[in-house]
């Protein structure tokens, strides 16, 4: 883990330090100083001899040697007109640049400083590596730098301070959500993801409470015994709760968390199904998202709730045509058991909605036809309220994630009108996947209670190259938004 410090002299022993490099009529101009005057003058040669010209993630790597410096020194570029996520980016390709070193200092000067908080932000998260199950391959070039000083004469600040301690903890949430997601689904198995939210419990002071397969029957959460039923290894149901004294209201949050998604008996294809290991990054996201909300001590009440399930197509498992009773007494009818998500979610919703939470937010890797319709970069919000999915497309915005609004139309409803049920799980094939998922779960909301629904089933694992501050594999999306959402509460503007 890479710890980061906030000082106001760059350190003698950093080997790797970083000066981030603006834009003017295509040509590069360091922001602050990295050396004497003539060693920058130097810098500034060097740049334009490598034909650098400050643009937003450009990197020049510069021997120390060569400009009377010492060590290696990174430039990147965050162009013109630099934001918040522009310096994120750019000190997210500088923490990855730098693996394998000791110490990377970043040096902000004064007319970045405002940004301080979202340079410690990208560089935590790009320094993120997942070494887990590495013995011999782990070679130094994929290990995070041990140490990031962020620089800035304004370290005393207070103002400054907090930004940075805000990041120290978000990036710490999110990349705790990034392991969770990278882990070998072999050593994640519901019960282990209830492991994981207890220690979050723990160390943040929250109230847990964790159902196994037990007291789920009792209770008659049918939609995730269903679709934990074909599994050894049983479903959990975790509800963490974070109640500061005089909260300003209440956000619950709902994970989808299966363990891994073999699709059960409606099999999924052999090509990229270990990416379902990631099947539980919603899950992941809303326990870290709690632990992250309640160590900034923010004043609104929140429970997290977090369906776990690994679906599996053993002896036991769900058979497409199976009617099974969500939480509360709905029916269902499972056309495909690889619309599994919704099952575990709408018995999870149900039992939100018995605190009356002012608002619901649910993350899901739902469906695929939201990678079809987004991408992998964005995520789609639906939403039975305007005001909240356009906050949520907002929220992300300043947090550094993109959602994209899609539509509820309640014209589409009828076409998961089952045969025999209250409701199918599954619309029209081929069409407007994602928007039948949100349908299905609008089913399981009163009227009246405001929701949202993330699907990120794009942008949670990135099975491409790493690029800016996001690494490959599990990305730990919708815990900055939510963090976000959580803040905005307390502030008044949601
Ligand atoms: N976990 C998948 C969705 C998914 C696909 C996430 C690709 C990330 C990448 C989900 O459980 C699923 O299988 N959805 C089905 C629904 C369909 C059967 C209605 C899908 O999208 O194909
Ligand atoms: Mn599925
Ligand atoms: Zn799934």
């Amino acid at each position: 883990m890479t710890t980061l410090t906030l000082i106001n002299d760059a350190p003698a022993n950093a080997d790797v330090t970083c000066v981030f490099a603006g834009m003017k009529n295509k040509a590069a101009h360091l922001l602050g100083k990295a050396g004497t005057p003539a060693q920058d003058a130097k810098i500034v040669a060097a740049l334009k001899d490598l034909g650098f010209t400050g643009k937003a993630g450009e990197l020049a790597t510069i021997p120390g040697s060569s400009v009377g410096l010492s060590g290696k020194l990174l430039v990147v570029g965050v162009g013109a007109a630099p934001v918040h996520e522009t310096y994120r980016k750019s000190a997210g390709v500088a923490a990855r640049a730098a693996s394998g070193a000791k110490k990377l200092a970043i040096l902000v000067s004064a007319d970045s400083v405002d940004a301080a908080g979202a340079i410690a932000e990208g560089a935590l998260l790009g320094a993120y590596t997942f070494n887990t199950y590495r013995n011999a391959s782990n070679s130094p070039a994929r290990q995070s730098v041990k140490a990031i000083a962020v620089v800035t004469a304004e370290a005393k600040n207070a103002v400054v301070k907090a930004a940075v301690k805000r990041a120290v903890t978000v990036a710490t949430a999110v990349n705790a959500t990034r392991d969770l997601s990278n882990t070998s689904p072999l050593d994640l198995p519901p019960a282990s993801v209830a492991e994981a939210a207890q220690n979050i419990a723990e160390q943040h002071g929250l109230a847990i409470e964790i159902l196994d397969e037990k007291a789920m029957a009792k209770k008659g959460f049918g939609g995730i015994l269903g679709v934990g039923q074909g599994s050894s290894r049983p479903p959990r149901l975790i509800r963490m709760s974070y109640r500061p004294a005089g909260a300003v209201g209440h956000l619950a949050i709902v994970g989808k968390g299966i363990t891994f998604d073999t699709g059960g008996i409606s099999l999924k294809p052999p090509a990229n199904m270990h990416e379902m290991k990631a099947d539980m990054s919603g899950a992941a996201a809303v326990i870290n998202a709690i632990g992250a909300i309640a160590a900034l001590n923010l004043n609104v009440n929140v429970t997290a709730y977090a369906a776990c399930a690994e679906n599996m197509p053993g002896g036991k498992a769900q058979r497409p045509g199976d009617v099974v009773k969500a939480y509360g007494g709905r029916t269902v009818e499972v056309l495909n058991t690889d619309a599994e998500g919704r099952l575990v979610l709408m018995d999870a919703l149900v039992y939100a909605q018995e605190e009356k939470p002012d608002i619901i937010i649910d993350v899901a890797t739902l469906t695929g036809a939201a990678v079809v319709a987004l991408g992998t970069r964005i995520s789609a919000v639906l939403s039975n309220d305007d005001a909240l999915r356009n906050h949520v497309v907002d929220a992300g915005s300043r947090s550094g994630e993109s959602f994209w609004p899609l539509p509820l139309p309640a014209d589409l409803r009828p076409e998961l009108d089952s045969m025999v049920a209250d409701i199918a799980n599954i619309g029209t094939p081929m069409q407007a996947g994602t928007l039948f998922g949100g349908l299905f779960l609008l089913d399981f909301i009163e009227s009246g209670q405001r929701w949202a629904h993330l699907d990120i089933a794009g942008p949670a694992f990135n099975s491409k190259g790493a690029y800016d501050y996001t690494p490959r594999g599990g990305t730990g999306t919708a815990v900055r938004t939510l963090v976000t959402v959580a803040e905005d509460m307390v502030a008044g503007l949601i």
